[in-house]
């Protein structure tokens, strides 16, 4: 269809950034124009394409459960549902006991607060500044950035933000009504912020001596985008609630909010349901994503997300301010205008995404190999020595 970007531009409601191409298939790491060109895609729709597009073990799988049952309400059980629960807590490890399936990571936050107001009867939630964790109204009271909440301000929780990275910051803003602590392991959207080593667990630490619950917003580091299945297995923590979406379904809309015992044993029946949060597509493409997701391929992530970081930072440029990331979540701090740096790359065929107002984002599939790094690096020296 030729004029698909005119129609596109035309019907929907205008609320994306346009890019400004139309790609009619992904095969591996490309994602392929409506000419026939192949863009090298290290933006995989803000982190959910893992395994890249069209991965026969996905695709095979998916395809088959298409052909048996793809819709099944969760009053009932289902095979692959069942499985994808089961292996889910055995993944997380740590004290996690149970799963409660939906469709969006915006959806697994607002599962976990309501638990969360469920299990302490409090309402409270403490969140961070620059934390990003959806734009449904749930989701949006405890993210931070003005652009997106001020509009529909006031919001619906008692929220108070506290500054990421620092634990005394942190235990200002607990009280007696706290009902939890809502953190990104690394913030992903506010420009792949990485706190110190300690602060995970000081923060759980720190929850625990004051029973407040703590929430790990997993849906961007977890499933193995920083190496590991959780981010926070690194460090070592046991978060009360893990929200997880993106990747999980092998590029289905799902999302997970998974509990503890405690937690579980206090959401009453019919509290919080989804029509189709948990159907067998979705959860046939959890299975799928958690028989890809090997040691090896985790080892994969670490060694090419070291690789990037290192080849990133051998770039000499005077508007380069800082690499940091850690696995495959990857973060350029550029002093001239993120935009034209992305439009550059996208000229050149490769696609990555913004954070924050001056980071470039790589968020590449797991698959990636050197040599693609090495191609990824040489084009993005050439952006910066021409950005203006
Ligand atoms: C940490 C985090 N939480 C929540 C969300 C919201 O997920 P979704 O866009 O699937 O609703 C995102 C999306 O980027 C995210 O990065």
């Amino acid at each position: 269809m030729s004029n698909t970007k005119t129609i596109h531009q035309h019907y929907l409601l205008n609320t994306y950034s346009f890019r400004g191409k139309t790609f009619v298939r992904g095969e591996g790491m490309y994602l392929i124009d409506d000419q026939d060109t192949q863009y090298l895609d290290c933006m995989t729709n803000y982190g959910v394409s893992i395994f890249g597009y069209n991965h026969p073990y996905i695709t095979n799988a998916l395809q088959d459960q298409c052909a048996n049952i793809t819709t099944l309400h969760c009053s009932f059980a289902n095979d692959y549902r069942a499985e994808a629960a089961k292996r889910l807590v055995k993944r997380a490890g740590g004290t996690i006991t149970n799963v409660y399936f939906s469709n969006s990571g915006s959806e697994a936050v607002e599962a976990a607060l309501k638990f969360a107001m469920l299990t302490t009867g409090k309402r409270h939630i403490v969140s961070c500044i620059n934390g990003f964790h959806g734009k449904t109204l749930g989701a949006l009271s405890v993210t931070h950035a003005p652009k997106y909440r001020s509009a529909f301000e006031p919001l619906i929780t008692d929220v108070d933000f506290a500054p990421y990275g620092s634990i005394k910051q942190l235990e200002k803003h607990i009280s007696p009504e706290t009902a939890a602590v809502i953190l990104e392991p690394i913030q992903g959207e506010s420009g792949v912020v990485v706190p110190d080593e300690q602060y995970l667990q000081q923060a759980s630490d720190l929850c625990q001596q004051n029973n407040v619950l703590l929430i790990a917003d997993e849906i961007q580091t977890g499933v193995g985008r920083t190496g590991s299945f959780l981010a926070t297995h690194q460090s070592g923590i046991n978060p009360d609630i893990v929200c997880l979406g993106k990747g999980l379904g092998g590029g289905m809309p799902v999302g997970a909010t998974l509990v503890t015992k405690k937690v579980a044993s206090h959401i009453p029946k019919n509290s919080h349901t989804s029509t189709f949060g948990g159907n067998p597509l979705a959860c046939r493409g959890i299975c799928a994503t958690l028989d890809m997701l090997t040691i090896e391929q985790l080892k994969h992530v670490t060694a090419m997300g070291t690789y990037f970081l290192e080849s990133l930072n051998k770039i000499d440029s005077p508007i380069i301010r800082q690499v940091r990331g850690r696995g495959l979540m990857i973060g350029v701090e550029v002093s001239k205008s993120q935009t034209n740096i992305l439009q550059q790359l996208q000229q050149r065929c490769i696609l990555a995404c913004p954070a924050g107002e001056h980071v470039i984002r790589f968020l590449p599939p797991y698959t990636i190999t050197k040599q693609d790094i090495n191609t990824i690096c040489a084009d993005f020296y050439s952006c910066v020595q021409n950005v203006h």
